[in-house]
């Protein structure tokens, strides 16, 4: 008798291998469909990666300063296979980890291209050819998303670099001109600099990281001039040449003009887009908008039956958005009702210093038309940062001026993407600026700038003159 399985994950990112962890802990008989490494886009070509080699380079950069803590170092180097050894080792343990999680929950892990045409089928098509057909109340689809091409002569060459191809450089290039100052091209640009390679970045927008608040952006252009990245802002490249000799020759259209700007690398990072392979949308008359499957609030697309979580339903495509997501749709397809609450999406940047932000910005906050008060206390007047040598950057909170609500934090600074939990945290529990200033925050911490911007949303910070 063929098995019959009551939720089918189709993509082990982690979306799918969530929500099937999620399923299975609710009773169900689960398996999940991947035709690549468990793991997906975060842990073998994206967050955890790159996470290492920020490490890397923070520990580069660090060393550089020893001598400012007392500590004379000689023959330091960049040994770059190490780094990428490193790396490596660390993504072979975490997908390790998830085989191993799978195995404990009992899934029943597919190997292939999982393919969804009708509600209750999924089938598994194996790198042999072979065709394997999986019966199933639920389907998941979580297949994520793949870097977005983008018209412009020359970027179609072998050797221009994606968010996949950069991670196994096998030196670190002299110099690197990156299409895109979105998250991966901030990242990436903080990464190479570090390592010395001389970094340029074009962004079409008139500011790098759209997303972030105004001024933590304001804040963040000075620096990175200072750690000799060149960023090119309401900057277009036109078209990308090979070079007879080697590298590239990139032509620019900027506001004062065209520019050429030549480089030995150069990374495509100008966004993503869903995956739907192995998708027949035709077929099942799923509904599709700008590529990307459209659900309701219960992760639920227009197919009974079929849900769909993370990078393929478009929005925020950041890992921990489909990780929640794959819980609330493993638990509505075993049952239960959950909907999805986006208002606290911490969305962190691991350039350097870090940006971290969650809630409305500043901008956004206006727009809405809310009154609203601002609070930023620095990390030069916090003694912690002053022990580790970073000063650089603020934490910047934003409230309701009436009630005293926190709705917005954001932050550029040692640690950033840590401390904005403790504001994702306040907001989603509708915490006021009083809740934060008395909550007693251990010294000495960089947490406490949270605590003293919090006091100055009633006030005045404590520690500012
Ligand atoms: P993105 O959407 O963050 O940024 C792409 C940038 O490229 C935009 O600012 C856009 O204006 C610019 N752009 C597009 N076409 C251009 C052109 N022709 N010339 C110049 N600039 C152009 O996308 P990105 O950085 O590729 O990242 C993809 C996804 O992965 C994002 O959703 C991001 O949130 C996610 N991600 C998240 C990370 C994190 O949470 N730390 C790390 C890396 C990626």
């Amino acid at each position: 008798m063929t098995e019959k399985f009551d939720v089918t994950v189709v993509g082990g990112g982690p979306g799918g291998y969530v929500a099937a962890i999620k399923a299975a802990r609710l009773g169900g008989k689960v398996a999940l469909v991947e035709k690549d490494r468990l793991g997906g886009t975060c842990l073998n070509r994206g967050c955890i990666p790159t996470k290492a080699m920020v490490k890397s380079a923070a520990l580069w950069r660090e060393m550089q300063k020893a001598a400012d803590f007392g500590i004379e170092v000689t023959g330091m180097r960049v040994n770059f296979s190490k780094v990428l050894a490193r790396k490596a080792a660390i993504v072979d343990t975490l997908v390790a980890g998830i085989e191993t999680l799978m195995k404990r929950n009992k899934i029943t892990v597919f190997s292939g291209i999982g393919q969804v045409s009708q509600p209750g089928k999924v089938t598994v098509l194996g790198e042999d050819g072979s065709e394997q057909d999986i019966v199933t109340s639920k389907i998941i689809v979580a297949t994520g998303s793949t870097m977005a091409r983008i018209p412009v002569s020359g970027l179609d060459m072998p050797g221009i670099l994606t968010s996949d191809s950069i991670l196994d450089l096998k030196e670190v290039p002299e110099s690197l001109l990156i299409i895109g100052g979105g998250v991966i091209g901030v990242e990436f640009a903080s990464i190479f600099s570090t390592f010395g390679t001389q970094v340029t970045v074009v962004e079409m927008l008139p500011g790098i990281l759209p997303q972030v608040d105004e001024e933590i952006t304001r804040r963040l252009r000075p620096v990175f001039k200072k750690a000799g990245i060149n960023v090119l802002t309401g900057a277009k490249v036109k078209e990308v040449r090979e070079l007879p000799d080697g590298g590239y020759e990139a032509t620019v259209e900027t506001a004062r003009g065209e520019q050429s700007v030549t480089s030995s690398k150069v990374l495509l990072a100008a966004g993503r887009v869903p995956n739907m392979e192995g998708i027949d949308t035709g077929r099942l008359g799923l509904e599709v908008d700008k590529g990307a499957i459209v659900v309701d609030e219960r992760m639920q697309t227009n197919v009974a039956g079929i849900y769909a979580v993370g990078d393929v339903t478009g929005g925020s495509m950041l890992a921990h958005v489909a990780s929640f997501e794959g819980i609330v749709a493993a638990e509505n397809a075993m049952g239960k009702e959950t909907v999805v609450d986006y208002g606290t999406v911490p969305n962190c940047i691991f350039c350097y210093p870090e940006v971290a932000g969650v809630g409305l910005t500043e901008k956004e906050a206006r727009e809405r038309g809310l009154d609203i008060v601002k609070s930023s206390f620095p990390f030069t007047a916090n003694g912690k940062a002053l022990t580790l040598g970073e000063t650089t950057g603020t934490v910047k909170l934003i409230a309701e001026k009436a009630s005293g609500r926190i709705i917005g934090g954001h932050i550029m600074g040692p640690h950033a993407t840590d401390l904005i939990a403790e504001i994702a945290l306040a907001i989603k529990a509708g915490l006021t600026a009083k809740d934060v200033a008395e909550t007693i925050h251990a010294h000495p911490t960089l947490a406490e700038n949270v605590m003293e911007a919090a006091h100055g949303l009633l006030d005045k910070p404590l520690h500012l003159a």
